[in-house]
């Protein structure tokens, strides 16, 4: 698909999201935070949900944990504009609470869709909620990251979400360069064939990619 047909495509299905009233985290957003960055990306984040600046301003990632994103792929050698960023609900969660399994259900369907429109090499999952959505496991961040998991003809490489290390420091914002150079690794060897992951062999398609 042309890098034109993948930017229309994303339009449409933002135009369709941005009406969207499947849960009710509509009733109090601004404005639904779709995804933001190049239709043809290598490399797509995906996070939580949006927050109030992410709300009021309709981009994903533009306050602290967003400003903290974008120092972490400077020192890979990356910019936004390169990058492809969206969120596991594209509505914020009213004082931002965790979204819950229903509203993620919800949504899920949007995210499926700009996974295989954007076609990344690698998903970088940015803490619990989307490592756990894609990956199906119920193991915790800390001991998912460090590591690239074949998914679907491409990668994962889980890590914490920003606001964790915002939390707690450098040693986080360590590990988290340390996981988005794997990231850049992984995209460097992509010619390499990939496999599933073993008892997932069916195409995405049967399965609703995330069911
Ligand atoms: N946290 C998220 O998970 N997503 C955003 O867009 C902003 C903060």
């Amino acid at each position: 698909m042309t890098i034109e047909d993948r930017a229309a495509r994303l339009r449409v299905l933002e135009k369709e999201a941005s009406a969207c009233i499947n849960c009710r985290l509509h009733q109090g957003r601004t404005t639904v935070v779709f995804g933001d960055g190049a239709p043809n990306a290598d490399l797509m984040f995906i996070g939580e949900g949006p927050g109030q600046h992410e709300d009021l301003q309709g981009v994903p990632f533009v306050g602290r944990s967003g400003q903290l994103l974008s120092t972490l792929l400077e020192r890979v050698g990356l910019s936004r504009p390169e990058v492809y960023i969206a969120n596991v609900v594209k509505c914020r969660p009213p004082g931002n609470r965790d979204p819950r399994q229903d509203e993620i259900d919800a949504c899920k369907g949007y995210l499926v869709e700009q996974i295989k429109l954007i076609d990344p090499a690698v998903v970088v999952t940015l803490g619990n909620f989307s490592t756990k959505l894609l990956l199906k496991t119920q193991v915790g961040i800390t001991r998912m990251r460090g590591q690239a998991y074949p998914w679907w003809g491409r990668h994962v490489v889980p890590t914490f979400h920003p606001a964790a290390a915002l939390r707690n420091g450098p040693r986080v914002v360590e590990e988290m360069v340390s996981d988005l150079r794997l990231a850049t690794q992984v995209i460097e060897q992509r010619t390499l064939p990939v496999e599933d992951a073993p008892g997932e062999a069916r195409p995405p398609e049967q399965i609703g990619l995330f069911q």
